[in-house]
């Protein structure tokens, strides 16, 4: 399988319970590497633009709201598949319904305050990256 780049995020209600470093453990173990990070608080701006597909839904004010409660941390993970990886390691977006033993089952409160975001795709990845990284401080190790 290919090496691939995603973009990640963990969420203000997560970066609140001081489980980044847990969350990156579980990154490392699957074999994903960081190869970008910093820490954002992001405008209302920038978080409709990031979540602009979803501009339509019924939460998105909520999710913007939720996304601009505090500072979150951003990353670009790096390895063999690492964009299906991530979701994985992820589960479903509602952690009611994730897997036991995922970041989101064992991290998340609710839906909406839901702990971490991933790429879904090579497309919304390459964008996603983009977003927050210039090509320079991104470094594959
Ligand atoms: P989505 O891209 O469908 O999920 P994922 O984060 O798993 O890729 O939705 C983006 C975010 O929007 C999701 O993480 C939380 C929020 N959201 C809600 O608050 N309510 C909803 O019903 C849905 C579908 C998403």
């Amino acid at each position: 399988m290919a090496i691939e780049r995603t973009l990640s995020i963990i969420k203000p209600d997560a970066v609140a319970k001081n489980v980044i470093g847990q969350i990156y453990a579980r990154f490392e173990n699957a074999g994903l590497k960081i190869v970008a990070a910093r820490m954002v608080q992001l405008s209302r701006q920038e978080a409709e633009q990031f979540y602009g597909v979803h501009k339509d839904r019924p939460f998105f004010k909520d999710l913007v709201d939720f996304m601009i409660s505090g500072p979150v941390m951003v990353q670009v993970l790096e390895g063999e598949g690492a964009i299906a990886k991530n979701r994985e390691l992820m589960g479903a977006t509602d952690p009611k319904k994730a897997d036991a033993g995922t970041i989101r089952a064992d991290f998340a409160d609710s839906i909406d305050a839901n702990a971490v975001h991933g790429s879904d795709a090579p497309e919304t990845a390459q964008v996603e990256i983009a977003f927050f990284f210039p090509a320079l401080n991104i470094y594959s190790r």
